[in-house]
């Protein structure tokens, strides 16, 4: 078999995820201080992957691109393939064809996390040859996702977001594909939302007599996109980080699975684990709690924080309540005023979210 190649999916709108997603790429959030993005990188690498397309956006992309750089750090070769507008993706898999070519592929979305990784599904597509390997998973609520009914170890049909599923296996955002996917692609119409749906894709491939093969999969999976599953997400990395602690610590306290990055200051401040505190940060008379990812240059003071992810430089002080399962975007500044007359005061972005006491 030709070597694999890897299309990681970093395009699209990201409408779940603004405001922050007006200024930045959500593949670019970062999940305990990492961008999600470099998961799906670093899945591709460790599956032995060497070439690796990134489909990004005009907008967003050049971001994308200075930070995951071209792919050494993790040990692979990346190349960026622009996508003029988010129109489904198997439109990406058809604007990734020039850099595909006949290679099968491993196909990853960017804002996707999945727990250990896709060695097992790399093997299972090497020992069977299937023309389409998908990953499922049992869900609650398939309507929310896309849907495959299986007969006989094979997928008969597959589903986009059906009002009525036949059953709870939900496409997850991997799959593996041999060349034919492309042909698929340009079969098929858009859907009615006006995207070229990768679903009607692979359904395309099992009416012409294709197998594609299901591979359920064992351990969490999840989609990033909107807020609660970011912090779910930032939630299950968090829970198997090991304790190191590299910042300096005045009359302060750390409990539990901790990181506090080099550079980093606390004073009379409490965390408590699973906690990540970024490079140059500085903590001051404050309470960190568990599932906290708190970015560098960030600075808490006289606040307590829990469950929630601030991106770099965002700064939280004097608040009288616990903050919790919050996002701040970069540098976000939250803070009490001594101004008369007291009011609350706020320079928000379009689409911003606030919840006061
Ligand atoms: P989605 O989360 O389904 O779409 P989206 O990013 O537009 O977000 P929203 O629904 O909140 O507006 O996309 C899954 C992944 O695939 C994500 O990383 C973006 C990427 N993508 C592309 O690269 N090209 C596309 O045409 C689409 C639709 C998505």
């Amino acid at each position: 078999m030709a070597p694999l190649k890897g299309l990681i999916l970093s395009g699209g709108k990201g409408t779940r995820l603004r405001p922050i997603t007006h200024t930045s790429a959500k593949q670019l959030i970062p999940v305990a201080n990492r961008p999600v993005l470099f998961y799906g990188v670093q899945a591709m690498a460790d599956a032995g992957i060497e070439e690796v397309g990134i489909i990004i956006a005009p907008e967003t992309g050049p971001e994308i691109q200075a930070v995951a750089g071209d792919g050494s750090q993790f040990g692979v070769r990346i190349t960026y393939i622009t996508q003029d507008e988010p129109a489904g993706l198997a439109h990406a898999v058809l604007t990734a064809e020039p850099f595909l070519g006949d290679a099968p592929f491993v196909m990853y979305l960017g804002d996707n996390l999945l727990q250990g990784g896709i060695q097992e599904l790399v093997a299972a597509f090497r020992a069977n040859a299937p023309d389409a390997l998908i990953l499922l998973t049992p869900v609650d609520d398939p309507e929310h996702y896309g849907v495959a009914e299986l007969q006989d170890g094979r997928v008969v049909s597959l589903a986009e977001k059906p009002p009525a599923p036949r059953t709870n296996l939900a496409l997850v955002g991997v799959y593996m594909f041999t060349a034919g996917i492309h042909d698929a692609a340009r079969a098929i119409e858009p859907s009615s939302r006006g995207e070229l749906e990768i679903t009607d894709a692979i359904q395309h491939l099992v009416d012409s007599g294709r197998r594609v093969e299901p591979h359920v999969v064992r351990g969490w999976w999840k989609d990033t996109g909107r807020l609660a599953d970011m912090l779910e997400a930032n939630r299950l990395i968090l829970d198997v980080i090991e304790k190191r602690v590299d910042g300096e610590l005045t009359d302060s306290q750390v409990d539990g699975r901790v990181v506090v990055e080099p550079g980093a200051t606390l004073l009379r401040a409490t965390v408590r684990g699973p906690a990540i505190i970024g490079a140059g940060t500085h903590l001051e008379d404050c309470y960190v709690g568990p599932y906290s990812a708190i970015g560098e240059n960030c600075v808490v003071e006289r606040a307590e924080i829990e469950h929630s992810i601030l991106l770099a430089g965002a700064e939280v002080r004097g608040l009288d309540g616990r903050m919790e399962s919050s996002l701040l975007g970069r540098n976000v500044k939250i803070g009490r005023s001594g101004r008369q007359p007291r009011a609350y005061r706020f320079m928000v972005g379009d689409s911003s979210e606030i919840e006061i006491l």
